[in-house]
């Protein structure tokens, strides 16, 4: 497929005006799940996700107990292919069709990033369609304005297993960092928590069912950093506080319970939603009059505790709280797809020199985040 060449007078090149239809394929390959989805935006109407293809890896690095990157970039290489052709199939289109491709160029695990930006060089090099390339993480800021329509400026939580951090989104390509992880993002402290106390991954789900029966109030967990101004967050010592509450439990009743499990993940989960609520109440506070939402995405927006948690917060501040449906908050293509829509509508292009990016900070002025997470260093 990546090798058709198509007529010459079938190809659409560059210089599509504003206010135009544009048809965009977005390539996601930066993590453990590999995407392909097309987009379209016509001039008066709300942007349609005309197929959103997403095959996940989970089965594959289950056995290691966390993502490979060697796996997950051989993943990719295979399966990229298959996605692209399902999604033109799902959407009844053909490469003729588009006007452009995004592909995330980073942050990510490297050797899945390489794979899609060399998937999506392939394609525009055999058809002569336009590339952009785009930021993981601008995707996911941007997905508010793909189910939502939000308009400038907004204030995202961004909150899955590899990223944490509070932004403030005042154009397509303008991105305020308020605050951030500096050690695990959420979801990999849900994923190790789960670990800890042999539930299966992905852990957020299963400490979330864990939880209802439990009672938060048993174990006292810290609020990290909650003592300290700014909306920086920290997660690794909460699962180390819940590691210690653990083996003390073991060496007192030689094991746990199932109900001692259930408390110690409603606790946990607890403390993850008050470090979540209370710092997004400062990221309000800090960010300047005007906001149009509170918006969350990431898989730990999933998590119903904290989205209710978070709803509160909007709530008291007067703001709309904004949270996608969960499979365009957790990784997808559409999401690609739609931040390259946008940014080729800003005029924006890449050539055939665009490298794929470990690391690429969405906001360039602030300090870097120290922390590693399944995704590696922390954008
Ligand atoms: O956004 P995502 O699909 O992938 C990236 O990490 O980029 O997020 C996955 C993360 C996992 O760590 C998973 O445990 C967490 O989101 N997660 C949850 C819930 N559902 C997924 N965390 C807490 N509660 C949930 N219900
Ligand atoms: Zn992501």
């Amino acid at each position: 497929m990546v090798g058709v060449v198509l007529p010459a007078s079938r190809i659409r090149r560059n210089g599509r005006a504003m206010g135009e239809t544009l048809t965009i394929l977005g390539l996601e390959s930066s993590c453990d799940d590999t995407a392909a989805a097309i987009v379209r935006s016509r001039p008066g109407a709300a942007p349609e996700i005309l197929s959103s293809v997403v095959q996940g890896q989970t089965a594959l690095h289950a056995p290691f107990g966390g993502v490979v990157p060697e796996i997950a970039a051989r993943a990719h290489a295979e399966k990229l292919d298959i996605c692209v052709e399902q999604a033109l199939a799902e959407a009844g289109l053909g490469l003729s069709d588009l006007d452009a491709i995004a592909v995330t160029a980073g942050p990510g695990l490297i050797g899945g990033v390489l794979s899609g930006v060399m998937c999506a060089k392939g394609i525009a090099a055999a058809t002569g369609l336009p590339l952009v390339g785009v930021n993981h993480l601008a995707g996911h800021a941007l997905t508010p304005r793909l189910t939502d329509g939000l308009a400038f400026p907004y204030l995202m939580l961004l909150a899955s297993g590899g990223h944490c951090q509070f932004l403030r989104v005042d154009g397509v390509a303008a991105f305020t960092r308020l605050g951030g992880t500096i050690d695990d993002a959420p979801g990999e402290a849900f994923d190790k928590t789960a670990k800890l106390l042999a539930l299966p991954q992905p852990g957020g789900p299963a400490v979330e069912a864990e939880a209802e029966t439990g009672d938060a109030a048993r174990f006292a967990f810290p609020r990290p950093l909650m003592d300290r101004p700014g909306c920086d967050m920290s997660f690794s010592g909460l699962k180390t506080a819940l590691l210690r509450t653990r083996d003390r439990i073991i060496a007192e009743k030689g094991g746990i319970t199932v109900q001692d499990r259930a408390d110690m993940c409603a606790g946990f989960q607890a403390a993850v939603r008050d470090v979540l609520a209370g710092k997004a109440r400062r990221a309000i506070d800090a960010a300047p009059q005007g906001l149009t939402a509170l918006a969350v995405a990431g898989g730990v927006a999933a998590n119903r505790a904290i989205r209710t948690a978070l709803q509160e917060v909007a709530a008291q501040a007067g703001l709309p709280f904004v949270a996608p449906p969960l499979r365009l908050c957790t990784d997808n293509a559409a999401m690609i797809a739609w931040a390259g829509l946008e940014r080729f509508r800003a005029g924006e292009r890449d050539d055939m020199t665009l490298t794929a990016r470990p690391r690429w900070p969405l906001d360039t002025h602030s300090p870097t985040l120290i922390g590693a997470g399944k995704k590696g260093a922390k954008a």
